[in-house]
């Protein structure tokens, strides 16, 4: 026997039986904000290589839903333009393409309109053909219209037999308070089971196998803690500005974009203690408990910066506030580093570091966890005065050129004895041969299967807004003028005070 799941809508069955039997499934896909830079970018390609791989299901059927207005044709145009065939560079993919984009549909409209998304509802129904219709609407619109969206499209749809489920893109709300605000909203319209609210680091390959690398590895898990690790720093940086998203990031600036969500997630699963099970609820109780064992960020450990322009090489790179749709006078971080700690038996006392910023030197995103020294170090002379340089650090690479590997002292060989630093790596390139998928694939694929394991449940979202609400509100209200630093440098000098006030070392 088959369990309904909790996000099915049950009703009548009225549907056109016709060739079909009655309980064959087929999933419509409606990506709402179809226009937009982030449906072209990543979630038709996402849903093409899906497609390509055989993961979606027999009967399926994608719409884009926008105020622009488009035919099929045009969309499909639009589509084929950002389709790569990476799965299988050898293969021709052209059929595939062709059969994908066959199944790719538009229909034009507002936001706000029962009547448009009742005009969605009867062309979804069209193609559905009487078989039980699950439906995932993937919200790729600004968080101010979610509402009006789940509004519409509850109000417009028919009552199916099958599922309903709605992905929702970050930012989710600004603060505490919006969120809840936005989350109540959603509520009204929506279950929480239906809610899908995405974070693309958590479908990230390196991201996901965290997990893996610690609860199936016995050499790991025994120094998981504050008797072995020294501290954690959580990386990213980006080699780019806000060009182009500068209206968008001047509301939120750099701890809501990326600290808040994609760094906070990463540290919550690192740090979280071994779930009952694989289970959704299971993975999401821990990570919701190390969240809820925070202290609040506190002001005195955060340096915020914003990058100026600098000329490099007769190439002039812009200042922030050089954005025509950022003010001048702009007070916004683009950079940030911050302590934060746990305040559980595992973590006591650890700082974890995390640095986010546009515009610097290199683009990149890790986990670098440093041990502590060995007590007793037989070979501390060798290492002369910087004891520091001889403790293990391990990295998790998350991008680019995804990698795991553990930095170790070795001998040097010959007659001699002389200490060198070496690392052992998992370089994944060399390992496997083929290409890693985007976050976007997984993500959705688990949306379509119903696994919410990947997705932020709405106390784990309340948990996090509580650590960095207190802060967003002091930078705001006292109007802390963040460190200007030249674009593609390595960011303000403040960062590495504020890693010296814990005896720590970006890696
Ligand atoms: P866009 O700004 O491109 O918006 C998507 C579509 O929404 C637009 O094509 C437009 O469609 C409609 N839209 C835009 N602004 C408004 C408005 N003020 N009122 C009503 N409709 C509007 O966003 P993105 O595609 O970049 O991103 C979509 C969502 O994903 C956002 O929430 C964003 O914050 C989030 N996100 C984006 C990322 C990215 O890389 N782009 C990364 C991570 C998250 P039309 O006019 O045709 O109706
Ligand atoms: C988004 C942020 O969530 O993540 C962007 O809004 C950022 O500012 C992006 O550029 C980074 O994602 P990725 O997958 O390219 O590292």
């Amino acid at each position: 026997t088959k369990t309904v799941p909790s996000d099915a809508v049950p009703h009548e069955y009225q549907g056109h039986i016709g060739d079909v039997t009655s309980n064959e499934q087929t999933v419509s896909i409606t990506v709402v904000g179809a226009s937009g830079d982030l449906a072209k970018k990543k979630i038709f390609p996402a849903l093409f290589a899906l497609y390509y791989e055989g993961c979606l299901p027999k009967h399926f059927t994608i719409f884009g839903y926008a105020r622009s207005k488009m035919t099929d044709e045009e969309l499909r145009d639009m589509i084929s333009g950002t389709l790569t065939c990476r799965i299988d560079q050898r293969e021709n993919c052209g059929d595939k393409t062709e059969k994908f984009l066959e199944r790719c549909f538009y229909h034009s409209g507002q936001y706000s309109s029962e009547e448009n998304f009742r005009q969605l509802d009867a062309e979804l129904k069209k193609h559905e053909g009487g078989r039980v219709a699950n439906r995932l609407f993937y919200l790729s619109i600004p968080p101010n219209i979610f509402v009006d969206v789940a509004r519409s499209a509850s109000r417009g749809s028919s009552s199916s037999r099958g599922w309903t489920r709605v992905i929702v893109e970050k930012p989710f709300g600004r603060d505490s308070e919006s969120s809840a605000e936005l989350t109540r909203g959603l509520k009204q319209y929506l279950s929480e089971e239906q809610i899908y609210r995405i974070d693309h680091y958590l479908g990230k390959e390196l991201v996901e196998n965290l997990s893996i690398l610690r609860f199936s590895n016995l050499v790991f898990e025994p120094l998981w803690s504050r008797q072995y690790i020294r501290n954690v720093q959580l990386i990213f940086s980006e080699d780019f500005g806000t060009e182009g998203r500068g209206g968008y990031f001047d509301n939120y600036g750099i701890i809501r974009d990326i600290m808040q969500n994609h760094l906070l997630q990463i540290l919550a699963l690192f740090a979280m203690e071994p779930p009952v099970s694989l289970d959704a609820e299971d993975i999401r109780n821990e990570k919701v408990k190390v969240l809820r064992s925070m202290r609040p960020v506190h002001i005195e450990d955060v340096v915020t910066g914003q990058y100026k322009g600098h000329t490099r090489g007769g190439v002039h790179y812009p200042a922030y506030t050089d954005d025509k749709t950022v003010p001048n006078n702009s007070l916004t971080p683009t950079f940030a580093a911050a302590a934060l700690f746990i305040d559980n038996a595992r973590w006591d006392g650890v700082p974890f570091l995390m640095k986010a910023g546009k515009a610097l030197h290199r683009k990149g995103a890790e986990i670098r966890v440093q041990f502590r020294h060995v007590p007793g170090n037989l070979y501390k002379r060798s290492f002369g005065t910087d004891l520091d340089q001889a403790t293990n650090e391990l990295v998790i690479r998350v991008q680019p050129d995804e990698a795991i590997y553990l930095k170790i002292n070795n001998k040097v060989p010959g007659l001699g004895m002389r200490l060198d630093r070496s690392t052992l790596n998992l370089h994944y390139a060399d390992r496997y041969s083929h290409e890693i998928p985007d976050a976007y694939e997984r993500l959705l694929l688990d949306a379509i299967e119903g696994e919410r394991r990947l997705f932020i449940r709405s106390d784990e979202l309340d948990a996090a807004w509580s650590l960095f609400t207190p802060l967003l509100k002091e930078l705001e209200e006292k109007k802390v003028a963040p460190e200007l630093y030249p674009y593609g440098s390595r960011g303000p000098v403040g960062a590495h005070y504020l890693a010296a006030k814990y005896h720590v070392r970006w890696g």
